[in-house]
């Protein structure tokens, strides 16, 4: 079980690119059990979560192979061995839907392929995901909204079983709402099913997340008629097949907002490359009422020169290659205006802020333990509140080991400053805990070693490694060299 040593109180400086967004590829990958066409989604991460959907997608007959990009496959750099963040997806057996428990357990994120499976073909079989370190997880919105299409729902041996009717999924209207606000997933499932359904089906209450409008960008691509994606009414026209398509994933917003606080906690100056500025208007007002500071890099984007090293590291998948003499800045082509290059910098004593996550376009709670890391240390109070999943606090007790002052109240934490963090053992329990252990460490004096590393890899490529490249003192090591490891004293 792998570990992180992180030796803090280093600043970081530099820039890399932010990958292709975890949380929308995997919807994506979903969506190809729609068409029995080829689909090629780019930019990929390559990631536990992204590899777990790709096993999925074997088991449910959905073939799909890592993709030489054009110009790779013209200089032969490439095999399909190797990750290159461009896969090529084709079902080839659609006989085959049952996702089993073995890999849902793995990865909640699983649910979004019974939507798809079920509209395309009348039939799926998914184990119920279980909870997870962050809270229960329940499914019966993603149920509720495909049993108004007409499905017929039951629950056998720990599975849900869902069969559309004799004539297919038929349009309706549905409200999509639980008890803390809208469902992603669930959006994204009742959204793939109405594409193929006989008639209109309107979303009411559906979740706004940017990851929605790429899954729709996607959709509209393979031929479907989907309208409102972003705001809280979708309505969907269904049709009758849905075709192939080249689709290049959205930057991802949440690892983006983790690579900001990075450069806040250190009080460093870095650069971020295909930075989603449009999708974290909350976080970033929110970091610069912190004092965190955001400048536009004058529309420059970094690009490899063919043919060098940097060009075959970007095309080996090292998809984040620093700015050295083979790569160069390059006039940023006008495209998606959700990928700019931004420079983070912050002032060297952030003030204290109040912040509650919501839903999109409010705060996202994937972005709450990272911020909490970052207001241990702000000149004041701070209260953060959660309200998407009010248990999402386990990073709290390790905080405390560093020295923090954290006060829980229910589903509000108060966060009183301190001066300094002091490294320390502590334990990741979730994807984005993690992280905030991780950004603790690079502030913290000492050596901090964080522990099940392995939640991390869910959903961030190699963090250790991009984060060294901007000076962060950060290994990765197993047990045995955990040993060896000498944590340096912390200053007395
Ligand atoms: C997505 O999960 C994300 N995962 C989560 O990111 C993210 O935290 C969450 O949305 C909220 O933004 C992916 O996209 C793969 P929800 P999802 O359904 O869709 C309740 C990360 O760290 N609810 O929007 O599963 C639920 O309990 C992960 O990258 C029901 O009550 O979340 C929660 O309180 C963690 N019934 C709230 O709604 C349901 O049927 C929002 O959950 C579904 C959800």
């Amino acid at each position: 079980m792998d570990t992180f040593v992180i030796n803090g109180g280093r600043r970081l400086f530099g820039r890399v690119r932010v990958n292709g967004s975890k949380n929308a590829a995997l919807p994506l990958m979903a969506a190809t059990l729609l068409t029995d066409q080829p689909t090629i989604l780019r930019d990929v991460p390559n990631l536990a979560d992204i590899n777990n959907m790709r096993r999925l997608l074997t088991e449910l007959g959905v073939q799909n192979l890592d993709t030489p990009t054009t110009a790779d496959a013209i200089a032969g750099e490439t095999t399909p061995s190797q990750h290159t963040g461009v896969i090529t997806f084709q079902a080839v057996d659609e006989s085959l839907s049952h996702a089993k428990y073995d890999i849902v357990r793995t990865m909640r994120a699983s649910i979004s392929t019974l939507g798809p499976m079920l509209a395309r073909r009348g039939y799926a079989r998914i184990s119920l995901p279980g909870g997870c370190a962050i809270g229960e997880r329940p499914v019966d919105l993603h149920l509720r909204g495909l049993a108004a299409l007409g499905a017929a729902i039951t629950l056998d041996g720990g599975d849900i079983i869902a069969r559309s009717p004799a004539g297919g999924l038929k349009g309706a209207t549905v409200f999509l709402g639980g008890t803390f606000g809208s469902t992603v997933l669930g959006t994204a499932n009742v959204l793939c099913a109405a594409t193929l359904a006989k008639g209109t089906t309107v979303i009411e209450s559906a979740a706004c997340e940017p990851e929605i409008i790429d899954l729709a960008t996607m959709l509209n691509a393979m031929g479907a008629k989907v309208h409102g994606a972003g705001s809280p009414r979708i309505t969907i026209e269904g049709v009758s097949e849905l075709g192939s398509v080249d689709h290049t994933v959205m930057a991802d917003r949440i690892e983006a907002g983790t690579f900001m606080m990075a450069a806040a906690i250190t009080n460093g100056d870095i650069t971020l490359d295909n930075c989603p500025m449009d999708a974290l208007m909350a976080a970033t007002y929110f970091l610069e009422a912190a004092g965190v500071r955001f400048q536009p890099v004058n529309g420059l984007a970094m690009s490899v020169v063919p043919g060098t090293s940097a060009s075959r590291a970007a095309s080996n998948g090292q998809r984040t290659p620093t700015l050295t003499a083979t790569t160069r800045l390059t006039e940023a082509k006008p495209d998606n205006p959700l990928r700019k290059t931004i420079r983070v910098t912050s002032e060297r004593l952030l003030k204290p802020i109040e912040v509650t996550t919501q839903p999109h376009p409010g705060f996202p709670t994937d972005l709450q333990a990272q911020l909490m890391a970052l207001l241990c240390l702000a000149d004041g109070n701070s209260i953060i509140t959660e309200r998407i999943f009010p248990d999402r606090f386990l990073h709290v007790a390790e905080l405390s080991r560093m020295g923090a002052k954290l006060t829980r109240l229910g589903p509000t934490v108060i966060v009183q400053g301190v001066r300094r963090l002091v490294g320390a053992p502590v334990m990741a329990s979730d994807l984005r805990a993690s992280a905030s252990l991780i950004l603790a460490g690079m502030a913290a004096e000492g050596t901090t070693i964080v522990n099940r590393i392995y939640h991390l890899d869910r959903g961030y490529e190699r963090l250790e490694d991009r984060l060294r490249s901007l000076g962060a003192s950060i290994q990765r090591v197993d047990e045995k060299e955990l040993a060896a490891c000498e944590p340096a004293p912390a200053a007395v």
